[in-house]
């Protein structure tokens, strides 16, 4: 039976007057793991930030559990449920690991429970939960590190590690594997799958395909602003409108080439 945890209809958004997403519809179902995909410059990331509350869409809603996110801020998403790492790293470089990761809990403790010298409980909570899921990532070894001195593969994980902080029931992530080496990716997809095991829903974007067919059940395919494809990932190949969107991106790659 159809549970979605977010329903999208009919977003549309412009940029100056230029169309960048046409009426996109299309649910995520609580506990999947949903990739959406498609060439760069689809919408994908836009997408991400209406869902988030980053950009109102000019028309459309956004459903979480069923209900309308219409002039909800993005903090206040955030207390829904909605976590979302971004496509470029958007930690704070001069602080360390650890004080990165403990940013990400502030929708669940009051901002001065985490600085009040006094208050040991929530601030010590706090910490030991940021170190263990720091651990379960196999980072924790880095925790009092400054985050600019650290390479990218290991920023990427902090970025997933700070979004699950706030205890999401529904994670977005915008390109997790780019940059990574096959085995970063490998070792990436496999914690991903343990935070869905978890219960939590995942929806992701990435280029990557062999990480996002050995990880995601379920595709929603974006070109040019629009939704072409929305079903299961096995069925995706045989699908015609998106052999040509990746098909047109292959012929216009070699043309560039040549
Ligand atoms: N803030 C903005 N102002 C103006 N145009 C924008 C803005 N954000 C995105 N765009 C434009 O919207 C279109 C969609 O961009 P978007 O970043 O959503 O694509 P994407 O599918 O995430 O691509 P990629 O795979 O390269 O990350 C592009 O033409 C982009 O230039
Ligand atoms: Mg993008």
């Amino acid at each position: 039976m159809s549970d979605p945890i977010l329903r999208l209809e009919d977003i549309s958004k412009s940029f100056g007057g230029v169309r960048v997403l046409e009426k996109v519809s299309f649910d995520v179902e609580r506990g999947s793991r949903h990739a959406l995909i498609g060439p760069n410059g689809a919408g994908k990331t836009t997408l991400f930030n209406v869902i988030s509350g980053i950009h109102d869409p000019e028309q459309g809603k956004v459903l979480l559990e069923g209900k309308d996110l219409k002039g909800i801020p993005s903090r206040k998403r955030i207390k829904k449920g909605l976590s979302r790492s971004f496509q470029n790293i958007r930690l704070m470089p001069h602080l360390s690991v650890l004080e990165n990761v403990m940013l990400g809990q502030h929708s669940r403790f009051q901002f001065l429970d985490m600085v009040k010298p006094l208050n040991f409980s929530a601030k010590s909570t706090g910490k030991a939960e940021a170190i263990e899921t720091l651990n379960s990532f196999g980072i924790d070894l880095y925790e009092g590190q400054t985050v600019s001195s650290l390479p990218y593969g290991i920023r990427k994980k902090i970025e997933v590690v700070r979004a699950l902080m706030s205890e999401p029931q529904l994670l977005l992530l915008d390109e997790p594997a780019a940059g990574l080496n096959t085995a970063e990716t490998n070792t990436l997809r496999d914690l991903l799958k343990e935070v869905s095991n978890r219960g939590i829903t995942l929806l992701l974007v990435d280029h990557d395909m062999p990480f996002v067919n050995s990880l995601c059940e379920q595709v929603s395919v974006m070109n040019f602003g629009q939704l072409i494809y929305d079903g299961p990932i096995s069925d995706l190949k045989k699908d015609e409108k998106v052999l040509e969107a990746y098909l047109g991106m292959d012929e216009k790659t070699e043309r560039s080439n040549a």
